[in-house]
């Protein structure tokens, strides 16, 4: 072990830390125990099959459903959000998949919807001033803060959506599928975006089903299966196709059986955290002197279909320098509800 934190982040205490939470819909069980921690200065990939319990996840962040059961903790304390608001308050900033914004209105008024600076006559050239010193901040590639967002880029409005959240000053982004639906140069943007947002000490959970993005980007992955833990890895430690096995529970492969060992011995420690959980099991293996990751915690392992692996993604340029601390307070999208169709990466 060496100096911590500036180079793992995850040696200082967790900005979000879940334990044991569980969520169902009826008889439908969407969560299961589900133990998750991200820190400052890290991204986190939140990866899963569809009905996997990503979306209820983040929607319990977001405040938009109460969990039955289990913990959050929220920089450093246990936290119940009730609403949406009380998630922002927290400094929890969503950005939904359809990221709500109005297309006919322009880039300024979007960031400031809600919020305008003000009070009693609106601050144009506050608003404009403070929009561009922000998108400038976030490298982004704008052309002008006074057109209308629907004249912009896929990318473009994924950034404008995320520099709206950015207003409330948020210690964990939670971006969902950022980059679904974008080309190649847009996902390039938006994920150089996901850096800076690191870079600038944000704790970022990423859902995507794009397996070369997260690699691209994230520090960690946690999996889930069906509603449960299937494994949290450090990304440099994993192979795709080890995430994509994990991800499809199939069991043909080391990373199962490596997660049964460490199950097995975990069961004898009455432990079941994956992300956090510490160093007690299966961690032989390990690259470097971590004491979490590559270690699923709970893993069913009954057998599917089998992987198909792809390409590994290079790590996008980064730079930039967004300091800590914008004005206003956040107002946040609405969420989408149901979840959606599709297939695995
Ligand atoms: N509002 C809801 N009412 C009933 N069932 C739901 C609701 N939201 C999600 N579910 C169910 O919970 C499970 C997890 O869904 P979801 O969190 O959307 O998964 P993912 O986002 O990983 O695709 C699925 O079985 C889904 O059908
Ligand atoms: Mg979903």
């Amino acid at each position: 072990m060496s100096t911590l934190s500036a180079e793992r982040p995850e040696a200082a205490a967790p900005v979000l830390s879940m334990r044991g939470v569980s969520k169902h819909f009826g008889a439908v069980a969407a969560l299961t125990d589900i133990d998750l921690d991200v820190h400052a200065g890290e991204v986190v990939a939140l990866v899963g099959d569809n009905g996997a319990g990503k979306s209820t996840l983040v929607k319990i962040l977001a405040g938009v459903h109460p969990q039955d059961a289990g913990t959050v903790n929220f920089d450093g304390k246990d936290v119940t959000i009730h609403s949406p608001v009380d998630s922002i308050q927290l400094g929890i900033a969503t950005v939904f998949q359809d990221l709500a914004l109005c297309d006919n209105l322009t880039v300024v008024d979007n960031l400031f919807l809600g919020r305008e600076l003000g009070p009693w006559r609106l601050n144009e050239v506050e608003m404009e001033v403070q929009s561009w010193k922000l998108l400038r901040q976030l490298s982004a590639k704008i052309p002008s803060v006074r057109i209308a967002v629907a004249s912009l880029s896929g990318g473009q409005r994924q950034t404008v959506a995320i520099a709206r959240s950015l207003l409330g000053s948020p210690k964990l982004i939670i971006l969902d599928e950022p980059t679904a639906a974008l080309g190649v140069a847009q996902t390039a943007e938006v994920l150089n975006l996901v850096e800076r947002l690191r870079e600038n000490g944000l704790a970022v959970i990423m859902i995507s089903h794009n397996m070369q993005d997260v690699k691209a980007v994230s520090d960690r992955v946690a999996v889930l299966r069906l509603g449960k833990n299937n494994g949290t890895f450090r990304m440099k430690d994993v192979s795709t196709d080890d995430l994509i096995a994990a991800i499809t529970g199939a069991t043909d492969n080391v990373v199962t059986q490596r997660a049964a060992q460490a199950g097995a011995a975990q069961a004898g420690a009455g432990e079941t955290g994956a992300a956090g959980a510490g160093a007690a099991a299966g961690s032989d293996a390990l690259a470097d002197e971590g004491a979490q990751d590559s270690r699923p915690a709970d893993w069913p392992g009954e057998p599917n279909e089998g992987p198909g692996g792809q390409g590994p993604g290079g790590r996008g340029p980064g730079g930039g320098g967004l300091p800590p601390g914008q004005a206003g307070s956040a107002g946040q999208s609405g969420p989408g509800a149901a979840p959606e169709e599709g297939t695995v990466p």
